[in-house]
């Protein structure tokens, strides 16, 4: 029996996490912590939510007294840490709010865990979900791999890089048993609608526009959140201590480019005359310090822990996309109230 503190399991990726994790190990209690912000979504998660092994805990990581209070509760033996502001142009606007939940959060949480954990070390593993936007970005050749740099650029990936640093200090400084991956950009259900695939699919299907940053040229690495899910639990019960995995689909797609395909899609499933979709492409001011091409080597993961993706990404955009239309409700649930003064803020202004 192990107790597993999962922290961000209301968001998008934290949500697939959970899900493997009750449904496949019966033996472990996942406790969710979670402070529900505007990304976090308790209907995420209802097909678990009555399982004996789960239970969820509405918090906030930077309430430094209630995170001492809960590890000294609960007595984990492992943190497997998601939570955080993950929206590079919210991150624009409002930089402190990532300080404060993407750094201070963090070693909030690595504190209450050392204080817990330190005098045994080896019976207890922190795991610290990160993204491949700490490398910076790339020219139109070569990839990330573990040993590249950390060059961010943006407040976000400023604040994840801090995040991944104070990780690996407690790590090197203290002996905390610590794993880090950094996964490149995900994508499938529950993926709030300010991210570019879930926003063009709410867009194409209201028939207003998609708005594509400057010219569209900017390239990502396109991962199925399923496939990251994986990932996450093969490192979490693998990995050595101190180790650190890149994660991606070898996936890249230019972002002008992935919206035609999503388009072509839409056209399909919404049975309108091809290259219908394509007409609400709108090219709107670029984001500010946009990075021009992420890519992920995966080669280590592959490697050693033999973990590998598992779908095409054409078959995972049409099952993303399957997944929207079937479930309006939740997709009116979020767009409702605070996402309307966020999108007009965003885009409207422009
Ligand atoms: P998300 O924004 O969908 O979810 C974040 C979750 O954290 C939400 O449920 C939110 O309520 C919760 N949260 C935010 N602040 C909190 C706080 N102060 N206390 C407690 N809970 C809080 O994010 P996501 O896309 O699921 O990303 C999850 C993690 O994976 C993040 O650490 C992100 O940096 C990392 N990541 C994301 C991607 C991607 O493509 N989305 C890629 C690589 C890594
Ligand atoms: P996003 O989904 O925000 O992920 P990230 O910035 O973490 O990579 O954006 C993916 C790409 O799509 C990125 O190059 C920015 C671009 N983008 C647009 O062109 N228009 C949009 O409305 C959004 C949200 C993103």
């Amino acid at each position: 029996m192990k107790k597993i503190l999962i922290t961000g399991g209301a968001g998008f990726i934290g949500s697939h996490v959970v899900r493997l994790f009750v449904n496949k190990y019966a033996n472990y209690q996942i406790v969710n912590l979670d402070k529900l912000t505007y990304a976090g979504n308790l209907a995420n998660l209802k097909d678990v939510e009555s399982k004996s092994n789960y239970t969820f805990i509405k918090g906030d990581i930077v309430d430094a007294a209630f995170i001492n209070q809960l590890f000294a509760e609960h007595k984990f033996d492992a943190v497997i840490h998601l939570a955080a502001e993950s929206h590079v142009d919210r991150s624009i606007s409002n930089p402190l709010e990532f300080v404060m939940t993407n750094v201070i959060g963090t070693v909030n949480l690595l504190n209450a865990a050392r204080n817990e954990w330190k005098d045994n070390y080896a019976a207890h593993r922190f795991y610290h979900v990160s993204t491949d936007e700490v490398y910076g970005t790339l020219g139109e050749t070569g990839m990330f791999t573990e040993t590249t740099a950390y060059d961010p650029h943006s407040p976000y990936s400023a604040s994840k890089a801090s995040s991944d640093h104070f990780v690996r200090a407690y790590h090197d400084t203290y002996g905390m048993d610590a794993v880090i991956s950094n996964c490149s950009n995900n994508y499938g259900s529950h993926h709030f609608p300010e991210k570019l695939i879930p926003l063009s699919i709410h867009n194409i299907k209201n028939n207003k526009p998609i708005p594509i940053y400057g010219k569209g040229e900017n390239v990502r690495d396109w991962l199925w959140v399923e496939d990251h899910a994986r990932a996450i639990d093969v490192i979490f019960h693998n990995a050595k201590t101190g180790s650190t995995y890149n994660i991606g689909g070898h996936n890249e797609w230019t972002n002008i480019d992935l919206i035609h395909v999503l388009c072509k899609i839409m056209d399909k499933k919404l049975n309108r005359p091809e290259g219908e979709s394509a007409k609400l492409i709108t090219f709107v001011k670029d984001r500010a310090g946009h990075d021009l091409r992420y890519a992920i080597d995966s080669t280590k993961l592959q490697k050693e822990l033999g973990w590998v993706p598992s779908l095409q990404f054409e078959e995972g955009l049409e099952k993303t996309v399957d997944w929207y239309l079937t479930n309006e409700e939740w997709l009116n649930n979020v767009t409702s109230g605070d996402y309307k003064k966020y999108y007009e803020q965003q885009y409207v202004k422009r």
